[in-house]
Order: structure tokens, then sequence, then C-alpha cells
């Protein structure tokens, strides 16, 4: 199972470093083909539960060589988790490199967060490399212009008389909102407002339930491949070695879904495509938030909060059982492509009503159609 010390020495510088600091699961121009043991060694019906892949890329299996693009979409509009709340102090700045784009994360003196588009319309300094926030705003470290944190627009040109600011000097901001103790961005490829909201998970601030448990990892695919899964009730019995195959109830409403399944024990809501909410009664609940890296690459965080009558432990414990879970699929889908049309049988019509409330996430803009 391990990789060989030439296996690993062959394997090329990786082609970026991630929003989580880990090694991305980009596929690079040579990055294929170095992990021929493991694939040996690689079983199915069900998968190999392999936890430790989670959060060391080197041990992941991936052999594909073609270079044409995995998925025929964009990077979806919707709500995305940029950071979990702790991670920056008011006053503070954090590089991170999601939607295919480098971006500046900050928090505003009275703590609001704000996230920009990282290049100053200036002459393109990196704002999160020495911009300093003062109040509600960003000011840039070449010349010091100063973006208003709500708008981007700029407020101020320090060294000039000037009494109109041109409106192409505004920095690319993100609607944010701060909630279950994450930070969530608006992406939308066309700019366009927000169409639903975060929701609130009211077990996360209960006391009678536990502290929040985050896991993240990062898996190279896309938002809706990974919402598939859900609707792609066989693979439950062939990739988990689930005993029969699970029976769901699928419900849609615009931007909204929900699956009830186990007699009403377990109900899964999705928001858009980055955002699903999951009820195990009297075990777990939990968010599956993934975030677009690039077209290809996501960051996936599940939080997990469960009973505290279940004793201490419990919600690390759920984090294990869904993620040891997670670990058999992880070699599907970075090997897999999206296969449009699919052959499906009558059985799996999930999977057409699925993807086609997809589709409403998707922009093209400049006149481009869907592939
Ligand atoms: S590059 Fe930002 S102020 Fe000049
Ligand atoms: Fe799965």
């Amino acid at each position: 199972m391990a990789i060989s010390d030439e296996t690993r020495a062959a394997r090329p510088a990786p082609s970026a470093t991630s929003a989580t600091g880990r090694k991305s699961a980009l596929y690079g121009a040579t990055d294929v083909r170095t992990v021929e043991g493991v694939v040996e060694d690689l079983v199915g019906l069900p998968m190999p539960q392999r936890p430790d892949t989670l959060n060391d890329l080197s041990a992941r299996t991936k052999v594909r060589g073609e270079r044409t693009p995995r998925f025929p979409f964009p990077i979806p509009n919707g709500w995305f988790i940029v950071a979990r709340a702790d991670e920056i102090e008011p006053g503070r700045t954090k590089p991170l490199f999601y939607f295919g784009k480098d971006l500046v994360l900050f928090r505003g003196a009275d703590g609001t967060p704000y996230l920009f588009d990282a290049y100053c319309p200036h002459l393109g300094a990196n704002l999160a490399v020495g911009g300093r926030v003062e109040q509600g705003s960003l000011r840039c470290p070449f010349h010091g212009w100063r973006f208003d944190g709500a708008t981007g627009a700029c407020v101020e040109v320090p060294y000039d008389d000037i009494d109109f600011i041109p409106k192409k000097a505004t920095a690319r901001s993100y609607p944010t909102v701060e909630r279950n103790h994450m930070i969530w961005a608006w992406h939308h490829l066309e700019r366009e407002a927000p169409t639903y909201e975060v929701p609130e998970v009211s077990e996360f601030d209960d006391p009678d339930w536990l502290p929040i448990h985050m896991r993240d990892f990062e898996i190279a695919t896309c938002c809706q491949e990974m919402a598939e899964n859900n609707v792609d009730t066989p693979h439950f019995m062939y990739v988990h070695g689930t005993p029969a195959i699970p029976e769901e109830d699928f419900h849609i409403d615009g931007p909204y879904k929900r699956s009830i399944g186990m007699d009403g024990n377990f109900v899964r809501e999705g928001f858009g495509l980055g955002l699903g909410v999951l009820r195990v009664k009297g075990y777990t609940t939990f968010i599956s938030s993934t975030t677009p890296i690039d077209e290809e690459n996501l960051h996936v965080r599940w939080i997990f909060t469960s009973p505290r009558s279940l004793g201490p432990n419990a919600a690390e414990k759920a984090a294990r059982t869904f993620t040891n879970a997670v670990s058999q699929d992880i070699p599907i889908w970075e090997n897999k492509i999206y296969k449009d049309p699919p052959v499906l049988r009558p059985s799996e019509k999930a999977i057409t009503e699925q993807r086609r409330w997809c589709q409403q996430f998707y922009s093209y803009p400049d006149g481009a159609t869907r592939p």
C-alpha cells in the first residue's frame, strides 16, 4: 500500500498550495500514474476504507492521464465556507485561494468579515500581503489606496487631490455572512445577488449539544459530482457495502432540496450546491460543505455535533464514521469523469432529477452556453 521513496521522489512539485495550506490535489501536468502499487492493492465491492488518505494527498490513488476537462461545468453560484470564524481576528487579513481566484479575507475593526479578489485594481498588488485594515476598509500596501469592505469601492487615493474616483477603481467584493461558526461567501459568476440564505443550524449553539467538531480535506472533484452521491442509491451497496440499496424520498423546491430516509430518522437538506445539513436522529447533526478551489478541486468541511447525552466523544465518533465512509468514495470520484448523457436504469431517475436541479446554479457569462 505504501508508495516507494522512488515514486515519491518522482512526484513533481505541487502545482498549488491550497487554502488549507496543504499540498493541493490539483492535477499537474505530470502528476499522474505515480501510485501504481496502490492501484494494485485497491480492490472494490466494497471499496476499502482508507481514512489515512483524507489528509495525506500523496497517498491518494490517481491514474488519470487524459488531459480533457473532467466536468462540463463552471464553478457554481452559491454560498460557500471560506474560513472558520476563529481563523481570523478583527483587523487582520488572510490570503485564500477559492473559486479559481486569489482572494483576501479580512475582518473590520468591528468584526465584520469581508472578502475581496486579492489584486488591487490600481496596479495589481496583492492586498493580502501587507494590506492594512482600517475600520471597515482595506488599504493597499503599494500606494495606499483604500477600499470600502462592503462595496469594494475605492474611497481614498491619499496622494492625489481628486474629487472623482472612477468606478473602475473597485475591488471585487463578495457578499459574506458569519453563521454556524463559519464565514461564508456568496460566489456568483455574473456577480448577481444571493438567491437563498445560509440556514442557521440551531444545534451548534444549543447547550444540550456538544461543541462542534470539524473535519476538513480536499477532493479532486466538483460540487455536483459529490452531491450526486446522495441520490445515487445503488452505490451505497457496492461502494460502501450496505446490505441493501437504501430508499429515500426526494423533495425539491427551487434551490432547496430534502431527502428523507431510514423511516424518517435521516434527513438531508440541501441549500444550493455547496451546502447540506444532515440530521440522523439521536446521533448527529452535521453540515457538509464543499467549497470550489477551482473547477476540479474542492475543499470539504464537515462540521459535526451530537447530543451531550451520548458522551463527550460522540461528535468525534460520528465524524469518524462518516469520514471512513467518504474515504471509500474518494478513489472513485478522483478518477472518474462526468458521463453526460449517462446510461441509467429506470430505478435511477433521481440522478436525472438531481442533474436537472443542479442546472440552476450555473451561469455562463459572455454568451457562453452549456457545453
Ligand atoms: S497597487 Fe494598490 S494602491 Fe497601487
Ligand atoms: Fe458514497
